[in-house]
């Protein structure tokens, strides 16, 4: 249709990469289209840091689950909710922040969730490819402490940043990642929801609205989920 929908239905994790390095300026300006992404009551929750120290990183990567590419990618930044520098703001005009709800916590996470799609999608329009690394919460209190993160700071993933290698896409690639994903009817509805639990699973991912015999079939005994 054009350039920006192909883009962006041709993204998928890329988890092999080169050696080579990302300049510290192509970084920069990916973060600044981060920030460009809307806020929730423009609080601006996201703090973003790049971590190049080998050792961390290294620690990181086995706080992970042992993920061994959060060590060895050539960039690794990590995405934090903040309401910290939101406090401190506060706290400067000695005014109190509403805090200690769940709505502050979803604020803060959904801030991070936009703006590190935003860097992705600007990184793949570069030839960068990048994974979330949402592993990074498997320890997620050890994690903090590596990163010396402070109260009302904390880890949501990670994305590393790598340059695209010749051949991580073929040229049917768009048409591979949609059919391993949901089809678009049951995730778009009209006027209201609906139960999907016709869907069909396997372990490979959604196949087909199933037939007749697994309508007739309770879920379990035909391996299938409810989608709700
Ligand atoms: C919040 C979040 C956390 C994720 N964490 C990991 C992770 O720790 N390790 C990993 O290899 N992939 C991770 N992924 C990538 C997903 O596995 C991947 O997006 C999904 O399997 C769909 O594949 P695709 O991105 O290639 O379309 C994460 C994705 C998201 C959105």
């Amino acid at each position: 249709m054009n350039e920006v929908i192909n883009l962006l239905r041709s993204r998928s994790s890329v988890r092999k990469f080169t050696n080579q390095n990302i300049p510290q300026d192509t970084l920069d300006e990916l973060i600044k289209c981060g920030q460009a992404a809307a806020t929730s009551s423009f609080i601006q929750a996201c703090t973003v840091i790049q971590l190049e120290d080998s050792d961390k990183r290294n620690l990181l990567a086995d706080l992970a689950g042992g993920q061994p590419y959060v060590a060895s990618a050539s960039r690794f930044l990590v995405f934090c909710a903040d309401m910290n520098r939101h406090q401190l703001v506060c706290d400067m005009h000695n005014s109190e922040m509403i805090s200690g709800y769940t709505e502050q916590f979803i604020t803060a996470t959904v801030d991070v969730a936009l703006f590190a799609q935003n860097v992705m999608t600007a990184a793949q329009s570069l030839g960068i490819e990048g994974v979330y690394i949402g592993g990074i919460r498997n320890n997620i209190a050890e994690v903090s402490n590596l990163l010396e993160l402070p109260t009302l700071v904390y880890p949501v993933f990670g994305i590393w940043h790598v340059p695209r290698l010749p051949c991580t896409r073929t040229r049917n690639q768009t048409e591979t990642t949609l059919i391993s994903r949901l089809k678009n009817r049951p995730l778009s509805r009209r006027q209201r929801y609906k139960n999907h639990f016709r869907i069909r699973w396997t372990s490979t991912g959604i196949l087909s609205k199933p037939n007749r015999r697994h309508k007739r079939n309770n879920m379990e005994r035909t391996n299938c989920k409810h989608v709700s």
